[in-house]
């Protein structure tokens, strides 16, 4: 991958886990345990990091704008590479999906002042999105730096790389579709005008890393999750996005297969890897509900070159062994996916403390 050799091509998917729960909104030392635990995996995409204050959409995310962020992060990150894992940061901003209860009363930041109508968790529980706040020309340009900052400060804290979360219904997808970006400057309308902040974003980044450390998550077939409602334009929209992505040299493209169902809908691609791998020429990683078998055989027939787990690492911090002893998995535990503490993060076993305790 780029110029990385990884050990395994098992890549542990980006999890949002809510663990940073102290004032700074910085990794402690289980975020340290749990990404160690987790080294063996060909490559490590933290949980989505927030480049900013603005940026956050969550409670207890980490971040990656601030000293004491970097400075957990180093830690997580020696720890990876003391154990010769390999560990790139998910680089967040939420827009819409946000709430002003995190802005200090402000409306989140959007593309557009278009609602994404869901439930999101603010210090005071379960709550509705608000409107948001459409962003003036001077508010797209700073959050640019901001990602460029981030992308600085994940070299400082001595990460491999950078993942852009351009997916899931966050910032960059709000740009892209055309329901939540009804911009009539040049960062709305046409297709390339709604691509246009994703490229901005890459050019920025890449004056930090060389490209071959970037890599970008997509999620083309996402339809009534996250805000997001799928319309005519929205596959023309990726196709232009990953066509134009030919023009970097980057790590990798992050792919997911369809969220929900998408086969009765005409417009929409069901099969992701398929579809994308033909117009995509760099490498191609590819997400949501593999297993071993399924994994095997997408990489067999050459429709994707990397497989990404996120569930079963959860329950499984040894994953690739594992697979490779064709060992029985352990079932995750939704109930604690974004709790506090320890439980349900770093106490899966491995296989071989499992064998010492039996
Ligand atoms: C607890 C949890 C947190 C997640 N957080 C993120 C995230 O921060 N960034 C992201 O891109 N995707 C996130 N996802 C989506 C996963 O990366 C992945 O796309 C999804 O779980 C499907 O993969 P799987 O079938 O292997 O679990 C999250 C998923 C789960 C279960």
């Amino acid at each position: 991958m780029g110029d990385l050799t990884l050990k395994n091509r098992v890549i542990m998917a980006p999890m949002t886990r809510n663990r940073a729960d102290n004032k700074e909104n910085a990794p402690t030392n289980i975020h340290i345990t749990y990404y160690e635990q987790r080294r063996s995996a060909g490559l490590i995409i933290t949980e989505g990091s927030q480049v900013s204050e603005r940026a956050v959409g969550y409670i207890n995310t980490p971040g990656i704008y601030s000293e004491a962020q970097v400075e957990g992060w180093r830690k997580v990150t020696e720890a990876v590479h003391e154990q010769d894992g390999k560990i790139f940061i998910q680089l967040w901003h939420c827009g819409s999906i946000s709430h002003p209860k995190f802005h200090n009363g402000e409306k989140p930041l959007a593309p557009s002042a278009v609602n994404p109508n869901i439930k999101i968790f603010t210090p005071e529980g379960e709550e509705d999105t608000l409107e948001p706040m459409s962003m003036s020309i001077p508010e797209i340009k700073e959050t640019v730096q901001e990602f460029k900052k981030a992308a600085k400060n994940a070299k400082d804290a001595g990460f491999d790389g950078i993942e852009l979360h351009s997916s899931n219904g966050y910032l960059f997808h709000q740009f892209f579709n055309s329901n939540s970006n009804t911009r009539t400057d040049e960062y709305g309308g046409s297709i390339p005008n709604r691509a246009r902040f994703l490229f901005e974003v890459i050019e920025a980044v890449g004056e930090i890393w060389p490209e071959n450390r970037i890599g970008v998550r997509l999620n083309p077939s996402l339809n009534e999750a996250f805000g997001i409602i799928a319309n005519p334009e929205t596959i023309p929209t990726f196709d232009y996005i990953i066509e134009k992505l030919n023009g970097y040299d980057l790590a990798y493209l992050h792919l997911s297969e369809p969220f929900t169902d998408v086969s009765k809908i005409d417009y929409l691609e069901p099969n992701i890897a398929k579809h994308y791998r033909p117009i995509y020429q760099g490498t191609l990683m590819i997400n949501n509900g593999f297993d071993q078998e399924k994994g095997n055989k997408v990489i067999e027939e050459g429709t994707a070159d990397l497989v990404s787990f996120a569930k079963l690492f959860i329950s499984n911090p040894d994953l690739p062994e594992r697979f490779r002893a064709h060992a029985p998995l352990a079932e995750w535990d939704s109930d604690t996916f974004y709790t506090s503490g320890e439980k349900g993060y770093t106490d899966y076993p491995s296989m071989e403390k499992k064998i010492e305790n039996q």
